[in-house]
């Protein structure tokens, strides 16, 4: 694990955006797994800005979305597939065969599981991927206590996980689930870039940096991928010793 230190969010999203830029410029049918959220909406802004900058294509690149909330419609903006859709899809030309997003009003989540897994096994593993850690020390919805040995599965989600994601919807909202790659997915990927900034993110960010290695805080997996990249601003490093 490598850790870099930005000076800001800005300078973060920056490096994020160039290492897909590079990633599918040397690898056009590179497979690549992005998170939703509030920590990589500049990182996304930015690519589309690059790629259209650079004429990166996409259309042969393979999408993964990291997760979603059970129940909850795509055109719901709050959904993660809302975010995609806005913030990637109607920018950058992915083929819609390409798109693999997790149906969250699937009646048989499991099945979804098993799908997204096929697909990630048949085009032979993620090349990048993407994500955020969450103020409980989450990635994706793998929540504390879940083990690391999972490929995708459903989540039951944490308290702190249903009061945060209000944020990201317009009105009060039930979320009891969440259906998400798993933490095995992600010390399988070829390399991994944990993104974190802001003041808010400082203490998870010292405890999966500095603590124990433990699922009771699943972003401190991230030490365990020997190409994996954590990418915060000062902010977020200020309790680093
Ligand atoms: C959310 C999502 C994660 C996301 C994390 C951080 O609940 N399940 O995929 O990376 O929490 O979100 P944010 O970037 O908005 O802080």
């Amino acid at each position: 694990m490598q850790l870099i230190i930005f000076k800001d969010y800005n300078a973060l999203s920056q490096q994020a955006a160039n290492e897909i830029i590079s990633l599918v410029k040397h690898k056009p049918d590179a497979v690549l797994c992005l998170p939703s959220g509030s920590t990589p909406l500049l990182t996304c802004q930015l690519l589309v800005q690059k790629a259209k900058a650079e004429n990166v294509d996409f259309s042969s690149c393979t999408f993964i979305g990291l997760d979603e909330w059970v129940g909850i419609p795509p055109d719901n903006e709050g959904s993660c597939a809302f975010f995609f859709r806005n913030e990637v899809f109607k920018h950058l030309h992915f083929s819609a065969s390409h798109i693999h997003l997790f149906n969250a009003l699937s009646e048989n989540l499991a099945q979804e599981c098993a799908a997204m897994d096929s697909v990630i096994f048949e085009n032979g593993g993620i090349d990048l991927m993407l994500v955020g850690v969450g103020m409980n020390g989450h990635i994706g919805f793998n929540e504390p206590g879940i083990s690391f040995d999972l490929y995708s599965h459903i989540a039951p989600l944490d308290e702190t996980t249903t009061a945060v994601g209000q944020k990201y919807f317009k009105e009060a909202t039930e979320l009891s689930q969440g259906i998400t790659l798993g933490l095995k997915h992600l010390l399988e990927s070829k390399k991994v870039l944990l993104l974190a900034n802001g003041n808010k993110k400082a203490a998870i960010i010292q405890k999966a940096l500095e603590g124990e290695i433990t699922n009771a805080l699943p972003a401190s997996i991230i030490r365990q991928h020997s190409n994996s990249i954590v990418m915060i601003d000062e902010e977020a490093a200020v309790m680093l010793t």
